[in-house]
């Protein structure tokens, strides 16, 4: 059907399935779609030449704008819980308050650093983010077709905007929702905005009542993109959902999660850093 789908990085937990889905949405045409996706090593690739990517945290926290003691303390949180997050053996009832802590604790970390909303851009480009192969094809083609593109991240929404616009992306059916700075009037971090955004709660339901969500109300078919098991649930609020393909990244500790993604992810892409397989499946089903 998808010949890219025989790629030896795809599995599929029941191949059947993603064809009547893929029918289906071929079927009622790019007018009904939305893409939802999660950002860092989902839209960004997971490593290079072997070398660990950052995510849009580890961009500011890898930075010039922090001190070295604050690096440390930063290395020292992701050292903690980076490995709880991916622990397949802990609930996620268990790792939800771990995650919230970390996530706080380093919020808090660089709200001390006063760090400049101006240097953001440079700080940007001198780092070693990477979207994922094939990432040009992917954002233009929706743009083109005008499907809304709904990015969730609990990362950092002002970084990752700032990947997006220097790899000149940026488009008006991109939609970003994540955790965004607050700068004062000089310009200087404060605070975050709102409330806080993690793993566990970034679901399409938070947009209940704003504009965007009732532009999304008629899209009934999801392409939902996602690397961790906490995505899946990302499509939650979307009303009258007539069909949901899950596409899930396993980018670390693959052989121990396998099973895990297989059983919730409708494809799942083992150590695969391309866009490869959600452009072949946007041009058959667009
Ligand atoms: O966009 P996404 O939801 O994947 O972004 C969250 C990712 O950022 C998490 O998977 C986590 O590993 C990473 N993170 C980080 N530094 C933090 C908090 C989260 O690198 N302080």
């Amino acid at each position: 059907m998808i010949p890219v789908l025989s790629k030896s990085s795809v599995s599929m937990r029941d191949p059947k399935r993603v064809e009547q889905i893929l029918t289906s949405m071929r079927n009622a045409g790019p007018s009904t779609l939305q893409v939802i996706s999660d950002f860092d090593r989902t839209l960004t690739r997971f490593a290079y030449n072997g070398k660990r990517c950052p995510t849009s945290h580890n961009i500011l926290d890898n930075s010039k704008l922090i001190s070295e003691d604050c690096k440390a303390k930063l290395k020292n949180l992701l050292d903690t819980y980076y490995p709880i997050e991916i622990d397949s053996t802990r609930s996620v009832e268990e790792k939800l308050p771990l995650m919230v802590e970390w996530w706080t604790k380093a919020h808090e970390l660089l709200v001390q650093q006063k760090i400049i909303k101006d240097h953001l851009a440079l700080v940007v480009r001198e780092s070693e983010a990477m979207l994922r192969d094939g990432y040009q094809q992917f954002f233009d083609h929706l743009h083109q077709l005008s499907v809304p593109l709904l990015i969730f991240s609990a990362g950092i929404g002002d970084v990752l905007e700032e990947v997006i616009r220097q790899a000149g992306v940026f488009h008006p059916n991109v939609k970003v929702f994540s955790n965004y700075m607050d700068f004062d009037e000089s310009g200087v971090l404060q605070a975050f905005k709102g409330e806080l955004i993690h793993i566990y709660n970034k679901r399409e339901g938070a947009l209940l009542n704003t504009e965007h969500f009732k532009e999304l109300q008629s899209r009934c078919n999801v392409l939902l993109l996602g690397d961790s098991l906490g995505d899946l649930n990302m499509a939650d609020g979307v009303m009258d959902l007539q069909n949901i393909l899950k596409i899930g990244y396993l980018n670390d500790k693959v052989d121990e999660r396998r099973q895990s993604y297989l059983n919730s992810y409708d494809i799942i892409l083992e150590k695969d850093e391309t866009m490869d397989v959600p452009n072949a499946i946007l041009r058959y089903i667009t």
